[in-house]
């Protein structure tokens, strides 16, 4: 009889077959399966072709033959694109699976879609676990950071599995965590992404104040310092490459792309979660609105104004701490929606746990990571920590001189702007809120506190 395979994959896109061969480099035999439609045809061949030398690796087009070649009870990961893609899989799957057998879904889905489809799969007796796994290609290939929700006990049946094909921390410990019930570890990826476009924008808005005086040469120099000293992360260092890459002496591949930036929604999901926990998640709602605002070009030339710039008065010093406390911000700011979700949800997350699995593998790998981490295991609000809050405060006039200096030059600094004006409002005791109270109160009679007697009341306004 044939041997049965320990874990199965089902779809060979970029991310499914990254992670099938790490699986395999860790000797854990592997079944894969992807569809057979018009432009897929060959992958499973081509897959199989690749990886030859391993033995143990079955490749199939054919669903239910794919099952059958699993050792009972199953471990399935899928890893297909999110939506209703995944709801028809499961449908499909339902039928061919057996009580106990799990499905893991490695994708990006939405957290509220892996609570209903973990639902549907218990009335079939069937286990699920949501999986947010982060690190793209290369973290998938080499070792991803990995956040896993959904019953405990699943958690400890797949652990072995991904304990070897995870990234590991300065302390060798693996990337991969428990997050939490279920729910809880697509959550935590889509905060993840959040904190991912907000950093990402902080960078190209670094990028477009140096970009008035500065080569892109000097701002690689400029971008390597920085590495090289607080601001060493992955996104950082994945920017100076791509600003290294020329097409010829004189073009660079940059600037042959179109600038309208896309997206695939978790940024969205991260930020309207945010707002729904009463958040100010502001830099990763920028860093949305940013590429919105990007997303059409035809417009953008319909309305170009051309406009004079002032004189630049550049201070790199003030652009390194405004880049780094924007950077503490936004990671504040994401921390703060996970912080609040776990009281919600009722998941028992430790978050310095979930900063240790993102100081390696994921996108958001930096040596700032590594320090909140730390901070972290003694107070979960990051800002309750002096070092921390004060490094931003010193920041400060850094943020403010870095933003006038774009502002005078005409550029939209979304996120630089979202984090300084975020700091003032959170470190200024008096806000002018009591007069939107009033205008609440003027029209709708909707009631405010009153500062003396701590009460509610209404006022007799004078319309
Ligand atoms: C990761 C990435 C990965 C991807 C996101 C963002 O952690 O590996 O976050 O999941 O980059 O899907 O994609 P968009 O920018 O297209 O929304």
């Amino acid at each position: 009889m044939n041997k049965l395979n320990s874990l199965g994959i089902i779809g060979l896109g970029k991310m499914g077959s990254a992670l099938s061969e790490n699986i395999l480099n860790n000797e854990i035999s592997l079944s894969v399966f992807n569809r057979y439609n018009a432009n897929e045809k060959m992958v499973i061949k081509n897959f199989i072709n690749k990886n030859k030398k391993f033995k143990y690796l079955k490749g199939f087009q054919n669903l239910s033959q794919f099952i059958n070649s699993l050792k009972k009870p199953r471990n399935i990961i899928i890893l297909i694109p999110t939506g209703k893609i995944i709801d028809k899989l499961i449908k499909d799957l339902i039928p061919l699976l057996d009580k106990n057998d799990l499905i893991i879904d490695g994708g990006n889905s939405f957290y509220k879609d892996s609570i209903k489809r973990e639902n549907l799969l218990k009335k079939n007796e069937i286990e699920f676990l949501d999986c947010g796994i982060s690190g793209g290609k290369e973290g998938a290939r080499y070792g991803p950071s990995i956040m896993i929700g959904g019953n405990k006990k699943n958690f400890k049946r797949i652990y072995p599995f991904f304990k070897k094909i995870s990234a590991k921390d300065l302390q060798k410990k693996e990337c991969c965590t428990y997050m939490g019930g279920i729910g809880s570890g697509h959550f935590v990826k889509m905060i993840h992404n959040g904190i991912e476009y907000g950093e990402m924008q902080l960078i190209v808005e670094t990028f477009s104040i140096l970009n008035l005086k500065y080569s892109y040469p000097e701002i690689v120099k400029f971008f390597e310092k920085l590495n090289d000293s607080v601001d060493n992360s992955f996104l950082l260092r994945s920017t100076i490459s791509i600003l290294k890459e020329k097409k010829s002496s004189k073009e660079y591949v940059v600037d042959e792309i179109l600038d309208e930036a896309e997206s695939k929604g978790t940024g969205l999901w991260a930020s309207i979660e945010g707002l729904n926990f009463n958040q100010s998640n502001s830099v990763m709602i920028s860093s949305l609105m940013a590429r919105n605002l990007s997303s059409n070009k035809l417009l953008r030339k319909k309305y170009n104004i051309k406009r004079s710039s002032s004189k630049l008065k550049f201070d790199l010093k003030h652009i390194k701490k405004a880049f780094y406390i924007s950077k503490c911000i936004n990671h504040y700011q994401g921390i703060e929606i996970i912080r609040k979700a776990k009281v919600d949800f009722n998941w028992n997350i430790d978050l310095s746990e979930i900063a240790r699995i993102w100081t390696n593998g994921c996108i958001i790998k930096s040596k700032l990571m590594i320090e909140i981490s730390e901070i972290l295991k003694k107070d979960e609000n990051l800002m309750n920590n002096s070092k921390f809050f004060n490094s931003i405060k010193r920041g400060e006039d850094s943020l403010k001189t870095t933003l006038t200096l774009g502002i005078n030059n005409n550029l939209a600094l979304l996120s630089f702007s979202a984090a300084f004006n975020y700091w003032i409002a959170i470190t200024s005791e008096n806000s002018n809120a009591n007069l939107i109270q009033a205008q609440r109160d003027f029209f709708g009679n909707h009631g405010y506190k009153n500062k003396k007697t701590n009460t509610i009341m209404n006022y007799p306004w004078k319309k």
